[in-house]
C-alpha cells in the first residue's frame, strides 16, 4: 500500500497515511480532514489544489492537458501538480507551494 506523506515547508506539519493503490487525493483527503490541502472546482481548472511534489511524483497518475493549462496559468510547474487530478501508485509526499 502506498504511503502519502503531507510536510509543511516549516516542517511543523508532517502526516503520513497508508492508502490503498490508485486512490485519487481528493478521496483521501475526505477521508482523513487533518490532510491541509484545499479544494475548489475538483476538474483541474481554478488550481485552488495545488501542491507540490517533493518526492514520488513518478507514483502519481499522469497529468492531463488541462491540468497543465491550469499550472500554466497559476505561474506553476516543475514539480506541481493539482491535486484533485492525482491519484497514488506508490509513495509520495507532497506539500502545499
Ligand atoms: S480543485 Fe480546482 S483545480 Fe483542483
Amino acid at each position: 500500500m502506498p504511503m502519502l506523506r503531507f510536510t509543511s515547508k516549516d516542517q511543523a506539519t508532517e502526516i503520513e497515511i497508508r492508502v490503498a493503490g490508485g486512490s485519487e487525493l481528493l478521496a483521501i483527503q475526505r477521508k482523513n480532514p487533518e490532510l491541509p490541502l484545499k479544494f475548489g472546482c475538483c476538474h483541474g481548472e481554478c488550481g485552488t489544489c495545488a501542491i507540490e511534489v517533493l518526492q514520488g511524483s513518478q507514483n502519481l497518475s499522469k497529468c492531463s492537458q488541462q491540468e497543465l493549462l491550469t499550472l500554466k496559468k497559476k505561474g506553476l510547474s516543475g514539480n506541481h501538480r493539482l491535486a484533485c487530478q492525482c491519484a497514488l501508485n506508490g509513495d509520495v509526499t507532497i506539500a502545499r507551494p
